[in-house]
Parts: structure tokens; sequence; C-alpha cells
């Protein structure tokens, strides 16, 4: 049964909606461990749109499972890290105008750079973790850095638009599992596993780790709003 590392960055966009203090991503990320949660995750993006620096810093001195830091290969990020030192860093690609992380990291095409910052962070004492597309170039590069994880990017097989498309990214997948292992890699993944598509992943032999975030953020506002509503109403 692979772990369950939960990403709270939008618990942070949503203190960012009005700039203030509220909903606290530090009191969340406790939420998560007591629920059961195997590492909390967070991306300090270079734009600082939702996770900030003294969100990362505090994070650090609390998280009891495992701060798992996603971030861009950028010098500046890159320096925090080293500072900071969470136990384990998901470099991924970064563009401002997305919304989310759009596809894996291109580590064939930008060798040097990557290795170079897999090298910088592991002698930090950080794990280092590759989000990936689920292709044979992309992971034998991987291994070629250095690095001891990578993350397979469920994000194709997530927004699959039917089943037998679902089926083949599926595929796609596990044979990347396959060979990862074979190398000797960790392999982890995430990117738009939800409610519905999280169990055939997580069937998967050979993950170590699935990371989600949005499906986790949505459904816990849906099952908290009767009770806070609840609560004003009494309090009123
Ligand atoms: N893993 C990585 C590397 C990511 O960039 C993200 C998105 O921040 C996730 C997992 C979680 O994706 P989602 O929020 O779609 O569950």
């Amino acid at each position: 049964m692979p772990k369950l590392g939960v990403n709270i960055d939008h618990v942070a966009t949503l203190r960012e909606a009005r700039k203030g203090f509220d909903p606290e991503p530090v009191l969340a990320a406790l939420a998560c461990e007591v629920a059961g949660a195997d590492s909390i995750v967070v991306h300090l993006r270079e734009d600082r749109r939702h996770i900030k620096d003294r969100d990362l810093c505090i994070l650090k001195e609390t998280v009891k499972t495992k701060l798992n830091l996603e971030m861009s290969i950028a010098q500046e990020i890159v320096g925090i890290a080293c500072e900071v030192k969470p136990q384990q860093s998901t470099l991924v690609p970064e563009k401002r105008q997305e919304l989310t992380t759009e596809g894996g990291l291109d580590v064939a095409g930008n060798f040097k750079q990557v290795k170079a910052t897999v090298e910088k962070l592991k002698n930090s004492g950080i794990t280092v973790n590759l989000f990936i597309d689920p292709q044979k170039e992309q992971i034998d590069a991987s291994k070629k850095t250095g690095a001891q994880m990578i993350e397979l990017h469920t994000g194709r097989y997530a927004g699959a638009k039917n089943k037998l498309q679902e089926d083949k990214y599926l595929q796609e997948i596990k044979a990347a599992v396959r060979h990862a292992r074979q190398i000797g890699l960790i392999v982890n993944a995430g990117h738009g596993l939800n409610y519905n598509n999280t169990k055939r992943v997580a069937a998967i032999d050979g993950i170590e780790e699935l990371n989600i975030g949005y499906s986790i953020i949505c459904r816990a506002v849906m099952v908290g709003l009767e009770r806070a509503v609840r609560e004003m109403r009494a309090l009123i």
C-alpha cells in the first residue's frame, strides 16, 4: 500500500484570497498528520502565489512526518531549500501563467542543470525526487542525475476522456514503475488523483507514495461546510 503525501498549497491559496492569516497552512498540516498523512507537501513558487517563505520555515519546525518541498530549479529557491533543509525536495517545472504544474520536468533536455541541482540538494542532506512524465527517456536521465526518487506525473491518466484512454495511460504508468524500479529508483506518483481515480494507481505494485492535493482540499470544504454553518447559526 503506498504512503499518502498531502499537498496543502490550496489552504494557502484560500488564505491569499484575503491576504490575511486564515486558514493557517501549518494547522492544516497538523490536521493532515492527525488523520494519517505520511508526509506534507508544499510548493514554494517563485511568485509566492500561495505558500510563503514563512510557511516553509514554520512547517519545517512543526511537521512530524516528512516535509516534501516542491520547487523549481531556480537558484533563489534552491538556496532557500538548502537553508531550510526539508527532508525531501521534489523538482518540478514551473511556469508563471500555469494554474498548476502542467507537465513533468524535462530532465533529459536540461540534464546538466538538473544534475547540478540534485547534487547541491543531496549535499545539504535532502532526498531528491524528480517529477517526470512516465517515459523511459526521462526515467533513465533521472537515474543518471543521482536523484534517489522519481514521481510519475499521473495527469494524463487523471484527465483521460474515456475508459479506453484511462486504461492506456494506466499501462504507461505501470510500465514506467516497472522500469524505474528495475534500475533502482524509488517511485512515487501524483497529480490530478481524486476519489474516483486513485484506487487503480494505488493498486500498482511498487509505488512508494502518492501525493495528492486539490481533491482532498475540495473534499474538506464539502465535508466541513455543514458543521461550519451550524456553528455560525448557533452563535447568531
Ligand atoms: N505532485 C506534484 C509534483 C505536484 O506538482 C502536484 C500539484 O501541486 C501534486 C502532486 C498534487 O496534484 P493535485 O493537487 O492535482 O492532487
